[in-house]
């Protein structure tokens, strides 16, 4: 026999259709369950190997079509998560149904079928039973083939509580009371993989249905909350009937329903007909939320819904292609949200993915889009920033290159082809390729297969040329190859380039593919200025040599699109962080956008400013504050305090980032002192005022505060009305600034009051908080062993992508050290990911700290305002 490969089951047996039946004990957290398995045997074999975790099963037969029945006996491999039915004699070629028992236990960990708790309105504690299968937890909750090709149908059968209500992936088809218990058994799946299965069971109260098609849509969470479903409802319609339209394909299901849990590891988790939420993805106030919580919550719905099809219908056949699923969602999500509020402008979304994006695909230690997966925590690392940002702004730029329809069409044909089953990458381009009669892998396939991207050096050779030459874009030189290694070859991309040329007044665009190392091109004369990655699309950053920068910096703040200075601010100060440019120039640059009055650009420019602030000496923090204050003051004057008349949500937002970002980082005591009489002037719920500058003053409030604030955010937190409420006030609690309530804030992460969802979350905030940062390191690496055992996984690797604000060179070599000792592995590459990006901001800072003093000298002189 070949060996077996430890995390890719054999293919000798197949399942076809699950039979199972579980009941759920949600007092003792335990369940038991049954399953008969219809498989197909395609060799003989005496041995039947498939997954299961933390499981204790029992009574195993194989029944042929002819009436044979074989005992079989079990041994587990708890290491590689599989069982091995072994069997007195081999199984023939042919259809067999396999039976079993099982019974495990509901774990805490948000993973596999677990158990999540709340509190009801008489104070009474209530649970219920959820599950949450991706990436490869279903083998935890009954041993199955559990690898995204195997698929099959499911008929599954709930044995509840009369009292509760159960839901799954299809409608049921029966309810019946037995013994005291309830009986709900579900129509049949369709054919799909084990990792969207799904059920939840509680106390549940669901809305009215809206229909799209024949399809009713439903959402649900625990009691009293139906009144919090207005807004998901209409945009879960919406999309839905925006994805038919535009996969030209009805939706799968027989029916949809949006559940939202209060314990769930991630935002929300798309299988299909049962798509489940974290509270605050699916539950919201219209009128008491900010633009950006409606934006999110818009975004998660859309983005799971677009998964129906992308992910659930047609499936990445295995881990390496997630990509496929989660990338096309984020894609998706965007364009349904375009339909739905134009006015959002949701496509500008494109430009912070890419932004987020390029920043960690600039490391040394990225990966490829597409990149090989052995065990679940490789699977589990796939879903990161790569996967979805990167994934999804590299299919934009496709759709920008061959045009929207040839796109779509593209995806049409897919879809179709492989509805019901799986596909690779190739399988796409293919698709795509066809439909637009162009070779799509050959322009694609560096996007996805290779790690990194390029920088495109422009510069001028002789008076009507320019030189385009691109390289692999690096933060950081990386360590010369060992001797006797070959250096390695330089990556080449083929690369969509968007070039305006601006002469005699006139703006001209160019589109062109630059597949060689560098490229001469001709250019009229007299011009004035050009743009390289006009309208931002491509992947890629631009150094233009200095006379051209200073013509392109020179149409600033009218004659550049707000898409193509967004893309000028984000590559100047990642050519500042690769000492590309120095810190003085990224800084002059920033006083041209005084008058910005665009979210996004400023959202750049205030996360430069947030993380200039964790790297600044403590004796040039108040001379960095007035230079905050110089840069944002202008436009917070100019936009005012109250929303005007008819004013749209997009300025509001913005009003209150540039209003908490002069509270905060630039300490502007006008501004403190306002926000915190406008919040003391309150009511107690906060309303009564424009929802967009309520998170600005609880910043300001929190980030100024002390004990009583402390204690009113508190309660605000456990009193709080909508899930956005007690979110805003939760993480509020990370930016208090007086030691003894750090030491509150962090104690609350283990102590039971912030849930396991939530608490890794936060600390993670606090690590961001300069003065609790340290303190927080500290607290993590006390109780390291706790959180393993206690978080999600995923929350976990979250919280330490947060070292990334531990700037200082002992605190990095703690960090390292702390990473190295314990082995610390969050699949993939994660891990040293997040080391890099310390390893640069460190040096950045050693580098550039003397250049920042000087530059700030001026700002010392000033007297605060
Ligand atoms: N499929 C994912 C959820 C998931 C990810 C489950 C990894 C298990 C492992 C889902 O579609 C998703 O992407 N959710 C996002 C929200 C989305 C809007 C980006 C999430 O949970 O963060
Ligand atoms: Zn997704």
């Amino acid at each position: 026999d070949p060996p077996l490969d430890p995390y890719r089951l054999p293919r000798l047996v197949l399942p076809q259709r699950y039979g199972l039946s579980i009941a759920p004990d949600l007092e003792r957290a335990l369940f038991q369950g049954s399953v008969n398995i219809a498989v197909t045997v395609r060799q003989s074999t005496a041995v039947i190997v498939l997954n299961a975790l933390d499981l204790t099963i029992s009574s195993i037969t194989a029944a042929d079509d002819r009436g044979r029945t074989l005992a079989g006996v079990c041994t587990l491999d708890q290491k590689a998560e599989r069982c091995h039915l072994t069997f007195p004699e081999p199984l023939a070629p042919g259809d067999w149904t396999l039976s079993l028992d099982f019974h495990g236990g509901m774990n805490d960990q948000l993973r596999g079928l677990y158990r999540s708790t709340y509190t009801d309105d008489t104070g009474t504690v209530r649970h219920l039973a959820v599950t949450q299968f991706e990436a490869t937890d279903a083998r935890r909750a009954f041993p199955c083939w559990d690898e995204p090709d195997l698929k099959a149908r499911f008929a599954l059968t709930l044995i509840i509580d009369p009292a509760l209500t159960a839901l799954s992936n299809t409608a049921p088809l029966s309810e019946e009371i037995q013994e005291g218990r309830k009986i709900v058994r579900f129509a049949e799946t369709i054919t799909m993989s084990t990792y969207l299965l799904a059920f939840v069971v509680g106390q549940l109260e669901g809305s009215e249905p809206v229909y799209v098609g024949r399809t009713p849509i439903r959402l649900w969470a625990v009691p009293k909350k139906t009144h919090l479903m207005q807004v998901g409802r209409d945009i879960a319609a919406a999309s839905l009937r925006f994805f038919e339209d535009y996969y030209g394909m009805p939706y799968p299901g027989d029916k949809l329903d949006l559940i939202a849990i209060p314990d769930f590891s991630h935002g929300a988790m798309e299988n299909l007909g049962a798509v489940t939420f974290r509270e605050r993805a699916l539950l919201i106030d219209e009128a008491a939320a900010s633009q950006g919580e409606l934006e999110d919550l818009a975004n998660v719905v859309s983005h799971e819904n677009a998964h129906m099809w992308f992910g659930d219908l047609v499936t990445m056949a295995w881990w390496n292609g997630i990509w496929l699923n989660e990338a096309f969602a984020t894609f998706m999500e965007a364009l349904a949200v375009q339909e739905w509020k134009p006015e959002w402008q949701p496509l500008r979304m494109f430009l912070t993915s890419r932004a987020s994006a390029l920043s960690v695909d600039g490391l040394n230690s990225s990966r490829p889009v597409e990149y090989p997966v052995r065990d679940p925590k490789d699977a589990a690392g796939m879903f990161d920033v790569l996967t979805y940002h990167k994934g999804a702004v590299v299919l934009r730029m496709l759709e920008q290159f061959i045009g929207e329809t040839l796109f779509r069409d593209g995806i049409r044909d897919y879809l179709k082809t492989h509805a019901y089953a799986n596909a690779e990458t190739e399988d796409l381009w293919a698709s795509i390729g066809t439909v637009a009669g162009l070779p799509v892998s050959a322009l694609m396939n560096g996007w996805i297969f290779l790690a990194g991207y390029p920088l495109l050096t422009v510069r001028r050779d002789g008076p009507s040329h320019l030189l385009l030459t691109q390289q692999r874009f690096r933060y950081l030189t990386p360590e010369p190859a060992a001797s006797g290694q070959a250096p390695q070859a330089e990556s080449l991309w083929q690369v969509p380039v968007h070039l305006q040329v601006r002469a005699g007044g006139r703006e001209r665009s160019h589109k062109f593919v630059l597949a060689e190392a560098t490229m001469r091109l001709a250019i009229p004369e007299d011009f004035e200025s050009l743009i390289v990655n006009e309208g931002g699309h491509g992947f890629y950053r631009v150094r233009y040599e200095p006379d051209l920068f200073d013509r392109l910096q020179a149409r600033l703040p009218d004659q550049l699109s707000s898409t193509d200075r967004f893309t000028l601010i984000n590559d100047a100060w990642a050519l500042c962080q690769a000492g590309l440019a120095p810190i003085a120039s990224y800084l002059d640059l920033t006083t041209r956008f005084r008058d910005e009055r665009d979210r996004h650009v400023w959202g750049l420019i205030l996360e430069s400013f947030g993380l200039l602030n964790q790297l600044i000496e403590a004796t040039d923090r108040s001379s960095f504050s007035r230079l905050v204050q110089d840069r944002v003051q202008p436009a917070v004057s100019d936009l005012g305090w109250n929303p005007r008349k008819g004013e749209d949500g997009l300025t509001g937002q913005l009003r209150g980032d540039l209003i908490e970002a002069l509270g905060t980082l630039g300490e502007d005591r006008t501004a403190q002192a306002r926000a915190k009489s406008l919040y003391n002037g309150l009511p107690g719920n906060g309303g009564g005022i424009d929802p967009n500058l309520l998170p600005a003053l609880v910043s300001i409030v929190a980030y100024t505060g002390e004990a009583p604030e402390y204690e009113r955010f508190v309660h605000r937190f456990k009193q709080a009305a909508t899930p956005q409420e007690e979110r805003r006030y939760l993480f509020s609690l990370a930016a208090f600034r007086p030691k003894p309530l750090i030491a509150r804030t962090l104690d609350s992460t283990l102590n039971g009051d912030v849930r396991t969802q939530d608490a890794p979350a936060l600390l993670g905030a606090l690590l961001g908080n300069v003065e609790a940062r340290e303190m927080t390191w500290t607290f993590i690496k006390r109780h390291w062993e706790t959180m393993e055992r206690l978080f999600p996984p995923v929350g976990l690797r979250r919280m330490c992508g947060a070292v990334v604000n531990l700037a200082t060179p002992e605190l990095e070599r703690d960090v390292r050290t702390f990473f190295t000792e314990r082995r610390l592995d969050f699949g993939g590459k994660l891990a040293q990911q997040y080391l890099e990006r310390l390893r640069i901001v460190v040096q950045w800072r050693e580098r550039e700290s003397e250049a920042l003093r000087r530059y700030l000298r001026p700002f010392s002189m000033q007297s605060t305002t």
